[in-house]
């Protein structure tokens, strides 16, 4: 019956894991997968976390099904860290908002979506960008291309060429936008940028597609989160998956949303419609325990307050881990000028290095990261960080 299947090549970022488990060698690091471990090299359970765990399992409920479109509560809790609490296009009910498996859930119901809605239309992801972005798309029917982002030779963002790109893109395209911590490169646009790309999209009648799977992990919530106000300010419509994987270290419980900005309430009331079917058609409902836990959290103003502490306590870490890095490279005999390491945000380093550095940089030294060169910040601490400035230095 299924003679004729293929192989298919492993994930290019969650395959890693596989490898680097399977790998015996004692000092291996993973520097793949974008996930943040603590100074001891572990997957933290933040405290605001375990505490609304404690508060939700002292008054136990039975597990009926949740709405397709997730628990209420939680939908607005999101809105309302997306958006701010007193948004006008949250007062006019503008906004449809679904609970989604992660942030990569919450892209694909709008790819879906997007696709039911015009199947004629291109979608415009960046270069580079997250792995799964063009796989995504393109598994949800739509031909995938690619505006120029990264500039090798000035280490930082080619705006010219992806401002080109995007005027030259056909009305309707669907532009994939990285809300901050950009992924692969860490580079984001400065606000007078964003400005300009938010004119672009606006002029052409391109349909901005925001993911922002990291906010937090770059300069604070609110500033990682500005760039949702700008769309607003220019009232344009867009669509924005967000995630709480990395920002509650809740990777496993699938936590995300999508949040889609209308006209008005009766279009927002329409689009929400069609996400149910989406949903629906695909897992029925969303699980319970991971959206009730970040609910709690962000409406319970003790342990929000903790949340934003243990958050920043992450994010000046990776801050710590970057010029660390920098100084260590140094000492190892790197003498090109890292220093670019702590230019980029969130949690990710594009290194620089091609595949056959990455590939040594597994096989010689067991530190893994994506062939792409991009290596995990978030994953480094004070007994790995001397090995992996070796290596990388031994590699380049
Ligand atoms: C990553 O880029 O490593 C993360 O977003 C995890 C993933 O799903 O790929």
């Amino acid at each position: 019956l299924f003679a004729a299947v293929d192989l298919a090549p492993r994930d290019p970022i969650l395959g890693l894991n596989e490898q680097f488990n399977a790998d015996p060698n004692p000092n291996k690091v993973n520097l793949g997968v974008g996930v943040y471990t603590d100074e001891n090299g572990k997957l933290p359970l933040l405290a605001c976390v375990a505490e609304a765990e404690r508060q939700i399992q002292a008054a136990p409920k039975p597990r009926g099904y949740l709405p397709i479109d997730g628990i209420a509560a939680y939908d607005r809790a999101v809105q309302e860290l997306v958006f701010g609490a007193d948004a006008a296009v949250l007062a006019e009910g503008r906004v449809a908002t679904v609970q989604g498996l992660g942030g990569t859930g919450g892209l694909k119901i709008g790819a879906d979506f997007l696709r039911r809605l015009n199947p004629a239309a291109a979608v415009l992801i960046s270069d580079p960008s997250w792995e799964n972005h063009r796989a995504l798309f393109t598994q949800a029917g739509f031909t995938v291309g690619a505006y120029p982002y990264y500039d090798a030779a000035r280490r930082g963002i080619d705006v010219a060429g992806m401002l080109a790109a995007l005027e030259g893109a056909a009305p309707g395209t669907v532009v994939v936008l990285h809300a901050c911590c950009h992924n692969p490169t860490g580079y984001d646009l400065s606000p007078a940028d964003w400005e300009r790309v938010i004119a672009t999209v606006k002029a052409r009648g391109l349909v901005p597609f925001l993911d922002m799977a990291y906010q937090g992990f770059g300069e604070g919530i609110a500033e990682d989160g500005a760039v949702i106000g700008r769309f607003l300010a220019a009232d344009v419509d867009f669509l924005v998956s967000t995630s709480f994987s990395k920002s509650f270290s809740l990777y496993g419980e699938r936590v995300g949303a999508l949040s889609i900005v209308c006209r008005s309430k009766d279009e927002a009331t329409r689009v929400l419609s069609q996400l149910k079917i989406v949903i629906r058609t695909n897992y029925s409902n969303p699980p319970t325990h991971g959206a009730q836990v970040v609910a709690t959290v962000l409406t319970t103003p003790a342990l929000r307050r903790m949340w934003e502490e243990e958050l920043a306590g992450m994010r000046n870490r990776i801050r710590q881990m970057r010029l660390l890095l920098v100084e260590k490279l140094k000492a190892a005999g790197v003498s090109r000028d890292m220093g670019f390491i702590t230019e980029q945000k969130g949690m990710f380093s594009y290194s620089g290095l091609g595949q056959a550095q990455m590939q040594r940089l597994r096989d010689e030294f067991g530190v893994y990261g994506v062939d792409s060169g991009r290596i995990c910040i978030a994953a480094l601490n004070t007994r790995n960080i001397d090995a992996v400035a070796r290596a990388i230095a031994a590699v380049s």
